[in-house]
């Protein structure tokens, strides 16, 4: 509850309602690895503020949709597999919010 509770610092407006259904799923099954490693992992899970801005993943991978909905579907290291989790739909808007630089803003010039 306080990973949704804690959205109230964003200014959701300026999502469409594909990237604001993204950022929902972000928050409920990416958020707590990628923004708390709430797990304590070793591998510390990257930030993923702005990750279509570089032209390579922090793995050197090209960053492209294709590449982060496989990296979704099959996992990597410590990152679980999310394959069934996501209809197709879902997975374009996770995609289309990953895509915007709104939540960049805070962590980033
Ligand atoms: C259990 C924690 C955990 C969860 C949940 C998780 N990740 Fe990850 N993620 C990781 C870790 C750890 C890595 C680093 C993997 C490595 O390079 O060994 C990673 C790496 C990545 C990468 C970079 C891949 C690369 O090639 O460098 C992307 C993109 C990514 N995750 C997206 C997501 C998305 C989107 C979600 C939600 C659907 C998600 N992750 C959920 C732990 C997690």
């Amino acid at each position: 509850m306080t990973v949704l509770g804690s959205s109230g610092c964003h200014r959701q407006g300026q999502l469409t309602d594909q990237q604001a259904e993204g950022k929902q799923l972000y928050d409920v099954r990416c958020a707590h690895c990628h923004e708390y490693n709430d797990l304590a992992l070793k591998k510390v899970p990257p930030d993923l503020h702005g990750v279509f801005n570089s032209p390579t993943l922090p793995s050197g991978a090209p960053a492209t949709d294709v590449q982060v909905a496989r990296t979704i579907l099959t996992g990597k290291g410590m990152m679980p597999s999310f394959a069934g989790r996501f209809t197709t739909a879902q997975m374009e808007a996770l995609l289309a919010y990953l895509h915007t630089t709104q939540f960049a803003e805070e962590g980033k010039p």
